[in-house]
């Protein structure tokens, strides 16, 4: 299978502060990358060194055969890296639909009548398309999820970033969310998926990465990763956050 991911021995972090450290891995096309690790372990800054959030001070990220360490953060969503974000975000006051269609608009750059068409298709992968004229700030806390991974379908990815998109849900929409990203890989889009559920990991994901420190600890099928000495170290509290 082609790798659509590389992260090479990559330091990045916030002013002086470094948090990734040394982090490499590698994510093949087509298939859901789970990232797992303790608060504060450099999950989301990982998501900002790759978006274009922060540029790491050492190492290279390669994306679909590109450099793009240094690629400003708009470049690399019109190159088809898509994220949500933890804490949604959508515009409370628009409807779901505008919402996606700003998101097809100005972070892919379609024309109005093409973006209808992307934002309508990710309505529709996303099961919202009979919502699409409710008010954002009227949607429950899963349709919100939703909400944010259509809005990262709008810009259309080929890589798409899904940061703890079933924290705060009830194990039946978990396995929602879980049936929805089964739906996009189906669909053909390369996944990495953050979740502190360790079960929901193993279930949803080809390959396991946890973190520690801003490393990578472990990598590889998710069952092992799981059950590795490491990780159940880590997450019985044997490491530190870094704040
Ligand atoms: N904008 C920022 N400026 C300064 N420090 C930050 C910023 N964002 C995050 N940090 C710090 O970087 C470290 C890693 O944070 P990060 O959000 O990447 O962790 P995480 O693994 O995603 O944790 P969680 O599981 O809680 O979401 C933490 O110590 C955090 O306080
Ligand atoms: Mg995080």
């Amino acid at each position: 299978m082609d790798t659509i991911l590389t992260f090479k021995n990559v330091n990045a972090g916030y002013g002086r502060v470094r948090i990734l450290n040394d982090l490499s891995f590698e994510v093949k096309k087509g298939e859901v990358y789970g990232v797992i690790g303790p608060n504060g372990c450099g999950k989301t800054t990982m998501f900002n060194a790759l978006i274009g959030l922060i540029i790491p001070t050492h190492g290279e990220i390669i994306y679909d055969g590109k450099n793009v360490t240094k690629m400003k953060a708009n470049d690399r969503c019109r190159l088809g890296i898509g994220r949500t974000y933890q804490v949604p975000r959508p515009f409370e006051g628009m409807s779901v639909f505008e919402n996606c269609l700003v998101a097809a608009v100005h972070g892919a750059g379609h024309s109005e009548k093409e973006g209808r068409r992307v934002a309508l298709e990710a309505l529709k992968l996303t099961e919202l398309y009979d919502k699409r004229e409710v008010r954002a700030g009227e949607l429950t806390l899963l349709d919100r999820k939703r909400l944010e991974i259509a809005r990262a379908l709008g810009t259309e990815p080929k890589l798409l970033l899904l940061d703890e998109v079933a924290a705060g849900l009830t194990e039946a929409e978990v396995k929602d969310v879980m049936k929805m990203v089964a739906t996009l890989k189906d669909a053909g889009y390369s996944i990495i998926w953050i979740e502190h559920v360790i079960e929901t990991m193993v279930k949803s994901t080809d390959t396991l990465m946890c973190m520690a420190q801003g490393s990578n600890l472990v990598v590889g099928e998710p069952l092992e990763v799981m059950n590795s000495k490491l990780v159940e170290e880590v997450y019985l509290g044997g490491v530190e956050d870094d704040e």
